[in-house]
């Protein structure tokens, strides 16, 4: 079940429905997507071989090309981090950084959890979006954002692109001035 858990204050929203209505109120995708319908050792292997990885995509095809049609998505891949990654530790402090896109960054809970601590876009409010297997997030464009794991220190997710180019992480907000 997602849950939004405000910097600032502790405040919480929990489940879908509520996080959705909150996410959509800030022009952020969130969808769930029923997790069951993958083979629970596909979704607990996080040796992503090739075939891995396409059992996977082909498991959640229809609802990657139904968001990749709404909103101009054009590949998608499998990702993992764990303590079995070399560098963990040095790319989560990368990935700590806040910093923003030049598309939209989507990933999809497979497995493990995952928290993006996003800047709302109006009034520079942090929070961050607790993400479970099932759980899909959208963080548009611009937003700055940064990413981290939970205690659990694993994830597996999908990654879904409108080119592989776009996604490279700006780290200096100015850069999104000079866009804006
Ligand atoms: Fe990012």
């Amino acid at each position: 079940m997602p849950s939004i858990r405000f910097v600032a204050t502790d405040e919480r929203i929990e489940g879908v429905e509520q996080v959705t209505e909150y996410l959509n109120t800030q022009g952020i995708v969130y969808e769930y997507w029923d997790i069951s319908k993958l083979p629970l050792e596909l979704q607990e292997d996080y040796k992503v071989t090739p075939e891995l990885q396409e059992a996977i995509l082909n498991t959640f095809r229809p609802e990657i090309d139904a968001l990749s049609e709404k909103h101009g998505y054009k590949s998608s891949d499998i990702v993992v981090l764990s303590d079995q990654t070399p560098n963990l530790e040095d790319l989560l402090t990368k990935f700590k950084d806040e910093h923003h896109h030049t598309e939209d960054e989507v990933r999809f809970i497979v497995d493990g959890e995952a928290i993006f601590t996003l800047k709302g876009p109006k009034d520079d409010t942090y929070y961050d979006v607790i993400l479970y297997p099932g759980d899909l997030i959208s963080v548009p464009t611009n937003t700055r954002h940064w990413f981290t794991l939970t205690d659990l220190r694993k994830v597996k997710a999908i990654r879904i692109f409108e080119s592989k180019d776009g996604w490279v992480a700006v780290y200096d907000e100015s850069e999104l001035q000079k866009q804006a």
